[in-house]
C-alpha cells in the first residue's frame, strides 16, 4: 500500500516536471474537451489489445520526454535533418509503439476537439493509462502542458540517466528534475516492464571474455 501511495505521489510529480508555463489543473479541458480522458483511454486500450509493448514503450517515452526540456512532448517531434530529440543516441531505442500510441490518441482527440489538446497532455494521460492497464495504480493527471517548440538531439546528452551511472549521478540528475532519491528508486520500478538490449547491462553480469583474469579459458590461450 505504501509503495502504491509512493508511486501515485511521484507519478504526479513527474507529470508536472515542466519548466516555465502556468498552473496545471485536472479540469483544464473540462469545457473545451470534456471527453478527453475517455477518448485517450479508449485509444490506449485498443493499442494495448494489439501489443503489450504499448505499456513499456509509452511509459519510457514519457520519462525520456520529461527529462529533456520538461514534459512538453518535444520528444515526439520529427526533423527532416534527423537532428531532433528523438534522433539522439539515448532515444534511438525508444519503441515505436509509444509514439504510435500518442499519434492514435491525438488523432481521436482531434476528431472531437480540434486544435485544443496538447500532445504533451495526451502523452501524460497515456502514460497513466498504460500503468493502469499493466495492473499498476491510477492517479489524477494535471493538465495544461503546452507543447514544446524546441527539439534538438544535441540537448539530450547529459539529461538522461545512463545504465552505468552511480548513485550520486542518478540522485543529481533526478534532483535537477525535482525528484528525490526515493522517487528515483520507486520510478526505477518501471523496469519491471519491457526489455533492455544486452549491451546495456551484460558487463555487469558476465565476466568479460577479453579479460584473462576473469576467464581462465582465455588465459590459457
Ligand atoms: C534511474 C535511471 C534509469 C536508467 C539508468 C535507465 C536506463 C534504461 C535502460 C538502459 C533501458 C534499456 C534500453 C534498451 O536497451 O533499449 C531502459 C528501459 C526502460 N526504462 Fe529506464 N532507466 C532509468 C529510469 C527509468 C524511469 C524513471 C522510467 C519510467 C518511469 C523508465 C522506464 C523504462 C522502461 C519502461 C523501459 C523498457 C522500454 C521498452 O521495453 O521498450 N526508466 N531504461
Amino acid at each position: 500500500m505504501e509503495v502504491l501511495r509512493r508511486w501515485l505521489t511521484i507519478s504526479m510529480v513527474l507529470m508536472i516536471v515542466q519548466r516555465g508555463e502556468g498552473q496545471p489543473s485536472e479540469d483544464f479541458y473540462v469545457n473545451s474537451c470534456p471527453n478527453l480522458e475517455s477518448i485517450v483511454s479508449q485509444q490506449v486500450s485498443t493499442k494495448f489489445s494489439q501489443t503489450f509493448v504499448t505499456v513499456p514503450a509509452t511509459l519510457r517515452l514519457f520519462f525520456h520526454g520529461c527529462f529533456v526540456e520538461g514534459c512538453d512532448a518535444s520528444v515526439l517531434i520529427s526533423s527532416p535533418n534527423g537532428d531532433a530529440e528523438k534522433d539522439a543516441q539515448d532515444n534511438l531505442s525508444l519503441a515505436g509503439d509509444g509514439f504510435d500510441t500518442v499519434i492514435k490518441a491525438k488523432q481521436a482527440v482531434e476528431t472531437q476537439c480540434p486544435g485544443v489538446v496538447s500532445c504533451a497532455d495526451i502523452l501524460a494521460l497515456a502514460a497513466r493509462d498504460v500503468v493502469v492497464l499493466a495492473g499498476g495504480p491510477s492517479w489524477e493527471v494535471e493538465l495544461g502542458r503546452p507543447d514544446g517548440l524546441i527539439s534538438q538531439a544535441s540537448r539530450v546528452a547529459g539529461n538522461l540517466p545512463e545504465p552505468d551511472f552511480n548513485l550520486v549521478q542518478l540522485n543529481t540528475m533526478f534532483a535537477r528534475n525535482g525528484l528525490t532519491q526515493l522517487d528515483m528508486i520507486a520510478l526505477s520500478g518501471a523496469h519491471t516492464l519491457g526489455f533492455s538490449h544486452c549491451d546495456r547491462f551484460e558487463n555487469r553480469i558476465y565476466s568479460s571474455p577479453i579479460d584473462p583474469t576473469l576467464d581462465p579459458a582465455m588465459h590459457n590461450n
